[in-house]
């Protein structure tokens, strides 16, 4: 069997795809709810350093792996590491299991979320924010997440049938289609919202502060936590989920270069893309709008469970003060463009369970996108019904933060030390259209993987890190202090929701471990040996 044909149409389409892969929900709902949770401008120095010396190296490390393993026909991570390791350590292929792992235990969460936004886009045309005061808007969230009506459950279906016909169409006829109209879209609708944001005064339409407070908050540089290693936990979370670095779909999605192709330029072309839609307009529109409506104190309060709360119950309710028609517009900007960010970000996802799919057992691309469609609903189904129990946030915690950091470090090594490094760079450089800083050279053999493993030591470690999380620290202390047995009963309930998704997450990964080995199998039964391709 020889590998799948497939290549990406032109180089805007890939480069929008890649950016549309980055830019996602964790650009304007994620990125602003970590900045206000970690001090504003305390969060902003090393946020932008660990873009610098792990976020970029990450890309060019991505990208440069992605297309060497396409040279041999290999389309998801197993077997990109395999690749690159020469074949001659058959667990790199295990570590590769990630590379499939996170796309598919993201996905199932973050689809979901993507079809919040679809049907509150709905919501807001159709005016049924009009009216309600505050305490309302935030309670039609609640119903909303709990299930009172079928409306989420049909949209989340909408959301998948639709991510599944984009990727039954390929990369040119789909995802870059998506990327092509998505993309310009929500710069459009997140450039009205960011003057909007930064525009707002005191006084008008019963704002309390300029939107200026905000964002005065945000970029007033604060030293102070450069010794405050939580800050720093966050913030390099904050640059692997928004560059979708860690997961394994930056590799997929560069596996389908063309040999020829350059990969420095078009990794930085869309990294820095994304950078501006997260500190640009992702900082100028909740951050501001919601600071000069509530004040900093009371927005801190409200982003302590993440950027949700303020996304969809704060913001459709601060909208209704700019009079009905700008209210909509405002909406439908809003929930529209989370839209675009998050279906050309799921695409991204799917791609690389589809390419280990076809690559190994021969599928084809319909039969491989319909896979990941019903894949994404079974995996979902737990985080759709069992919402109020913490199954979301252990899906996030898990897949969406831990195993991006321990992919990374380990891919890193591979690549910097086990390729080594003078080819890893001839392998970044070749074809190159810009000459990439020598210096990165040394941050990518040295910096970035000794970031990575005090990154790793240290949430694993720190208090509640990844041990105390495992411990259900944290649970158990809520129990303890409870006082009413119906709340004890509930947060029982939890727990046992909690563990009952970890295990279903190791059951996954042991599943796909397994058919890695099978596939393993089947090459060598069929005498299958990478062929490099002659392009
Ligand atoms: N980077 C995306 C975001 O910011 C999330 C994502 C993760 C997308 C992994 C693809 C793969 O929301």
């Amino acid at each position: 069997m020889s590998a799948h044909k497939e290549a990406w149409g032109s180089r805007v389409g890939l480069v929008l795809a890649m950016a549309g892969n980055a830019v996602g929900l964790g650009n304007f709902l994620r990125f602003p709810a970590q900045a206000i949770q970690n001090g504003g401008g305390a969060f902003i120095i090393p946020y932008l350093i660990c873009f610098l010396l792990m976020g970029i190296p990450l890309l060019f490390v991505e990208w440069s792996m992605g297309r060497f393993g396409g040279r041999f026909g290999d389309h998801s991570t197993p077997f990109i590491l395999n690749s690159v390791s020469g074949g001659k350590r058959a667990w790199w292929k295990y570590v590769g299991v990630f590379g499939i792992f996170t796309n598919l235990a993201v996905a199932a969460y973050y689809c979901y979320l993507e079809s919040w936004t679809l049907a509150y886009v709905w919501r807001s045309i159709s005016g049924a924010f009009a009216g309600n005061d505050a305490a309302a808007v935030s309670q039609m969230f609640t119903d909303y997440v709990s299930l009172g009506t079928s409306e989420p459950i049909v949209f989340w279906i909408i959301c998948l049938l639709l991510n599944t016909w984009i990727l039954s169409r390929g990369l040119a006829g789909g995802v870059e289609v998506a990327a092509k109209v998505g993309m310009p879209l929500l710069i459009f609708f997140g450039v009205f919202l960011a003057v909007r944001g930064i525009t707002l005064t005191a006084g008008e339409a019963g704002a309390v502060y300029d939107g200026t407070e905000g964002l005065n908050f945000l970029w007033t540089p604060d030293f102070s936590s450069i010794w405050d290693f939580k800050v720093w936990l966050a913030a390099a979370g904050q640059v692997f989920f928004t560059l979708s670095v860690g997961m394994g779909s930056i590799q997929c999605y560069a596996s389908y270069l063309r040999q020829r192709d350059d990969v420095a330029l078009n990794a930085m072309s869309a990294g820095w893309m994304n950078e501006f839609v997260e500190v640009v307009l992702g900082a100028a529109i909740l951050i501001p709008i919601s600071v000069g409506y509530l004040g900093i104190e009371r927005v801190v309060e409200l982003t302590q469970t993440g950027g949700l709360g303020l996304g969809f119950r704060t913001l459709p309710y601060l909208f209704q003060q700019w009079g009905p028609i700008l209210a909509a517009l405002a909406g439908m900007a809003w929930f529209g463009l989370l839209f675009f960010a998050g279906v050309t970000s799921s695409l991204a996802m799917g791609t690389p369970v589809m390419g280990f799919l076809r690559d190994e057992f021969g599928w084809r691309r319909e039969r491989a996108a319909w896979a990941f469609g019903a894949l994404v609903f079974i995996l979902g189904a737990p985080t759709v019904f069992f919402f109020s129990y913490g199954v979301f946030d252990e899906y996030d915690y898990w897949a969406g933060s831990v195993s991006l950091v321990v992919f990374a470090m380990f891919e890193i090594i591979l690549f910097a030390w086990v390729f080594g490094m003078d080819n890893a760079w001839a392998e970044i450089n070749r074809n190159a259209d810009m000459k990439v800083p020598v210096i990165y050279k040394y941050i990518i053999k040295y910096v970035t993987p000794v970031i990575l493993i005090c990154v790793f030591f240290g949430s694993l470690l720190s208090s509640g890190g990844i041990l105390d999380k495992i411990a259900n620290k944290d649970l158990h202390a809520q129990i303890a202090a409870a006082t009413d047995p119906a709340q004890v009963t509930e947060l029982e309930k939890t727990l046992t929701f909690v563990n009952g998704s970890r295990l279903l997450l190791v059951v996954i990964f042991a599943l796909i471990a397994l058919l890695v080995y099978l596939a393993q199998r089947k090459r060598n039964r069929e005498g299958r040996v990478p062929i490099p391709s002659r392009e």
